[in-house]
């Protein structure tokens, strides 16, 4: 079993899930979406673990509207063991109507690009986003799940929402990794 996991963990190390027996849940994002207030900039706070990524600090996302309308991502990291920062550049798409937070998102520059779920499980738009992604793979599935917050260092308030809503869909902390966000540069 373990090492179909890590055959699994491998397939997907681009998007870094973390897998589990059986379906995806069936889970509802939040209503009434409005993605022009839902741009900008975005600190990751926290994260579902991902052992390829070991190491990324700094983490941010910056989602503007190309103009087909679609949503441009630009995520940068910073390696906390080089120093060297580094970004990739996506593309996502509202997959049902505009007010309805299901996205796929893809990285046309990674080796094996491919579209990913990804849900807006709820955000105030001003201070904090968790954001689902899970994909069904035969007897398993795949999850992430991230926490993001408009301030590089969130108060334990603004945390404590996005847990509230993280426990109210059932899904599991265990897995979630800090990241960090100290002395990172302004331009990060
Ligand atoms: C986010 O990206 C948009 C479009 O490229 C750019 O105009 C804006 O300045 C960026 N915001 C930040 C905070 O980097
Ligand atoms: C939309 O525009 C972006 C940025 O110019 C481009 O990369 C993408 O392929 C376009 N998507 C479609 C469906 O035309
Ligand atoms: C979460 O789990 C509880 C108890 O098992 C259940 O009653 C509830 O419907 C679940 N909620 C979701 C969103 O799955």
């Amino acid at each position: 079993m373990l090492r179909i996991f890590v055959i699994v963990i491998i397939a997907n190390a681009a998007m870094a899930q973390v897998p589990f027996l059986g379906t995806c849940p069936n889970l509802e994002a939040m209503q009434n979406f409005e993605l022009e207030r839902y741009l900008g900039k975005w600190y990751e706070v926290e994260r579902y673990f991902a052992w390829f990524e070991f190491g990324g600090k700094c983490v941010t996302a910056n989602y503007s509207l190309n103009e087909n309308a679609s949503v441009k991502i630009l995520n940068k990291q910073i390696s906390s063991l080089t120093g060297v920062a580094t970004s990739i550049e996506g593309i996502a798409r509202l997959i049902g109507r505009s007010d309805d937070p299901k996205l796929t998102v893809t990285f046309p520059s990674l080796p094996l690009p491919f579209d990913a779920p990804y849900w807006v499980l709820d955000t105030d738009y001003i201070s904090y986003a968790v954001v689902w992604s899970c994909t069904n793979l035969g007897v398993l599935n795949v999850r992430n799940v991230w926490i993001l917050t408009r301030e590089p260092k969130p108060s334990v308030a603004v945390v404590e929402k996005a847990y509230q809503i993280i426990d109210k869909n059932n899904i599991s902390r265990a897995y979630f990794i800090r990241t960090d966000q100290k002395n990172c540069p302004v331009t990060n």
